[in-house]
């Protein structure tokens, strides 16, 4: 396996694997990597013959405040777990080749990235949009692996390649759990003992929402209500929102008629969390989509 920060780099590794007859699948990441992201690692190793990690906390999808300085970096423990699962390459960009002095260019998917992380975080999902749509055209893999944990982000960057032609698969693979349940995310480790017990009230309220779904009830604020009695007791969690929406346009959903996603973010002390699950008719948490 090589770890490389250049831009050229990457492509000459790239033509290479391409050269030699291999598929290239590619995953994006922030590091800290934990089963989620070996997840998907795994599956593009499985699936392609050229397998390139990027590795980069992305600055641009930080807002002021926000955990980019704490946010976890554990590279070499990384490159050992991409070693493990096969990868071919890592990619560790530099910021002054993706944001050079002068970098004025940015994808922005309107509407998308205005509403629920939008809101909450301003201009993350800009710079999400950006830096994804920047890694691809350095990498330009086949088949690019993505997580419905972030299921926002994942409908923008759906849009994103559509919307700009990008010559790409793009493979929505399901959310991965720790054995209680709790979304596995780079932040969980910021959680004090006690608030990752507070934390299962996210999947908890999740689940609850799918039995009653599962169970008939289609109407949104039953559900609400519902999920409500399982996060308001928790005196740790704080609701940002709560919201039943159309897994492709992030539009609100007031009755479960087809698939919904209902998404939620919760503050579990001082670490913002999300989740999502897919219930309604055809709602399949499957491989790919
Ligand atoms: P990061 O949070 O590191 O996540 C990288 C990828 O792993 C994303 O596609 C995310 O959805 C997926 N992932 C994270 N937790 C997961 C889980 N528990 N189960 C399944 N997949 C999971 O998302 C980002 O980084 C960044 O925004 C990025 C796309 C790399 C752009 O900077």
């Amino acid at each position: 396996m090589e770890v490389v920060t250049k831009i050229e780099e990457v492509r000459a590794a790239v033509s290479g694997a391409r050269e030699a007859g291999r598929s290239v699948g590619f995953v994006a990441t922030m590091g800290a990597l934990h089963e989620g992201h070996l997840s998907l690692i795994r599956r593009s190793v499985a699936d392609t013959g050229f397998t390139v990690v990027s590795n980069y906390v992305n600055p641009t999808q930080f807002g002021p405040g926000e955990d980019f300085e704490e946010y976890p970096r554990t590279l070499e423990a990384d490159n050992a777990a991409c070693e493990q699962a096969g990868v071919g390459l890592v990619y560790v960009p530099l910021t002054e080749e993706l944001y050079p002095t002068g970098h004025a260019t940015w994808v922005e998917v309107a509407g998308l990235s205005e509403a629920f992380e939008g809101k909450a975080r301003p201009r993350h999902l800009r710079g999400v949009a950006t830096v994804v749509t920047k890694l691809l055209n350095i990498v330009r893999p086949d088949r690019a692996y993505f997580g419905r944990k972030d299921a926002q982000q994942l409908t923008v960057i759906r849009r994103l390649v559509r919307d700009l032609c990008l010559p790409v698969e793009i493979v929505a693979m399901p959310t991965v759990r720790d054995a209680d349940g709790l979304a596995f995310s780079s932040r969980n480790r910021r959680l004090s003992a006690e608030e990752r017990r507070d934390a299962l009230c996210l999947v908890q309220a999740l689940r609850l929402a799918e039995h009653l779904v599962n169970a008939g009830e289609t109407e949104v604020p039953a559900l609400f209500d519902r999920m409500h009695g399982v996060i308001d007791p928790v005196a740790a969690a704080e609701i940002d929102y709560i919201a039943a929406v159309d897994p492709d346009t992030f539009l609100r959903k007031d009755h479960v008629d087809g698939p919904t996603l209902i998404v939620l973010a919760v503050a579990v002390g001082s670490i913002r969390l999300i989740d999502n699950c897919l219930v309604g008719r055809g709602a399949e948490q499957g491989g790919e989509a």
